[in-house]
């Protein structure tokens, strides 16, 4: 049945073919005859007819030579802006392939790190914040994998680096480790009298392989320019595989750091603050009365971490964040460290800018003290006062040494009273 109904149809689409042939060349000289100008094509007014006189003609070419040299010039501007659009688009065009790579470069890392997961119950959910480590590479420096291997515990070392300028405080530094009963720490020692004077102590000591550019510095100049190598240094740390503390000298220890850290964060810093929102953050608000309604916004604060100590786990976060530091203080030779590192760790990215993205984790404040929190605080309150700290930076304060003792005395042997000659600040 089917097949016979396709058959009858298709005998008669043969015989309608023709038919509709037909129908549309009549149509077509239909309309060609009597409407010649206004089916397919706008009426035009014939400019030129055989009825135009010569004169007319003579004119009518004349406009016309005139019409055409400025058709020309429109022409010739025409293809020069051509030209210069299709540069553009292809300067665009060039953008846009390298933010499509960007955006698919992010996503192949993430790809690469994890699979997706489906979402656990509400408030059972947590993003990572613990990055994996690198692998270790001995190669980049086997005569300091040799001494981290005898010296780290755990992969995990306190490193220091010190000239001669800092020797007096170098030694307050190691014997309160050393009081403490802690092992893993090592000095890097950035001239040859440190060295020594290491050795000759029995204190762990590493001495880099000449490199001119860096040693010169290490060697002569004070505090701020030794704070701006750490950077590069501690590098190959990393590189090697180790979890470092970094830390200045004029830090004294009272508990074994390693006992009081959380490991959960590219960075895990003491802070600057002095309470719990200086140093955990803040919303501080900005008015600005002339905004009536809204003369209220809200920004986020926290006082800088302190880049005299940290701690960093090997991860690429970490490396990248001394990366960044160390080349952005080669092309700001004025900036502060300090304020280096924290922009690097903080600042969002933006357009134009991609931002670190490494997580950190701030230090408990009574724990971790800087000398703020000492002299204005806790030296002052019985109770605060009774609670050892693991360390003490005393980095509010220049002279550092006679701070560091008075400290000592308070904490070690209970003595007070060298601590009221001290102001809660710098006497300038
Ligand atoms: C400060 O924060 C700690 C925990 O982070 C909390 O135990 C303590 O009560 C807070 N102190 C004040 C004064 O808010
Ligand atoms: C000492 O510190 C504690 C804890 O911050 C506080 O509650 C107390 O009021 C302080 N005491 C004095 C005398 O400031």
């Amino acid at each position: 049945m089917t097949g016979r109904r396709g058959r009858q149809s298709k005998s008669l689409h043969r015989s309608r073919l023709p038919v509709a042939i037909a129908v549309g060349i009549f149509l077509g000289c239909f309309f060609a005859f009597f409407f010649p100008y206004s089916f397919l094509s706008p009426p035009k007014p014939p400019r030129t007819t055989a009825k135009s006189t010569p004169l007319q003609v003579v004119s009518t070419i004349g406009e016309s030579s005139e019409q055409l040299n400025q058709l020309k010039s429109q022409l010739v501007e025409a293809m020069e802006k051509n030209v210069k659009l299709k540069i553009q688009a292809s300067a665009l065009t060039e953008k846009l392939r390298l933010a499509e790579q960007g955006k698919d470069h992010a996503r192949k890392q993430v790809l690469v790190l994890g699979a997706q997961q489906k979402v656990g119950p509400f408030g059972t959910v947590k993003g990572s914040r613990t990055n994996p480590t690198v692998v270790p590479d001995e190669s980049v420096n086997p005569r300091l994998a040799k001494v981290l291997e005898r010296v780290a515990v755990g992969r995990e070392v306190i490193v220091a680096l010190a000239n001669l300028n800092v020797k007096d405080t170098l030694e307050v530094w190691y014997n309160s480790i050393q009081r403490v009963g802690i092992h893993n720490y090592l000095v890097v020692a950035l001239d040859e009298e440190i060295f020594k004077f290491c050795v000759s102590n029995d204190v762990p000591v590493y001495k880099r392989d000449p490199d001119e550019g860096i040693d010169s510095i290490a060697r002569t100049r004070g505090n701020h320019a030794v704070s701006r190598l750490k950077f590069r240094i501690l590098r190959e740390f990393l590189q090697l595989g180790y979890s470092l503390l970094l830390s200045d000298v004029d830090i004294v220890y009272f508990q074994n750091p390693f006992d009081h850290l959380y490991r959960d964060s590219d960075v895990e810093a003491m802070t600057d603050g002095h309470d719990n929102m200086t140093a955990y953050g803040f919303d501080d608000i900005f008015d600005e009365p002339a905004m009536g309604w809204a003369r209220y916004a809200h920004t986020m604060r926290v006082w800088v971490y302190n880049s005299g100590f940290f701690y960093i786990r090997p991860t690429l976060p970490s490396i990248e964040l001394l990366d960044r530091v160390v080349g952005r203080l080669s092309r700001e030779p004025t900036s502060w460290d300090q304020a280096v590192f924290n922009e690097e760790l903080f600042f969002p990215s933006h357009p134009g800018y991609d931002g670190l993205h490494a997580s950190r984790r701030t230090m408990d404040f009574y724990l971790f003290m800087n000398s703020k929190v000492f002299f204005k605080t806790v030296r002052k309150n019985t109770s605060l006062s009774k609670f050892k700290p693991v360390i003490i930076h005393v980095n509010y304060h220049p002279d550092e040494l006679p701070q560091m003792l008075a400290i000592i005395e308070f904490y070690v042997n209970g003595e007070q009273d060298t601590l009221k000659s001290f102001p809660d600040g710098s006497d300038f």
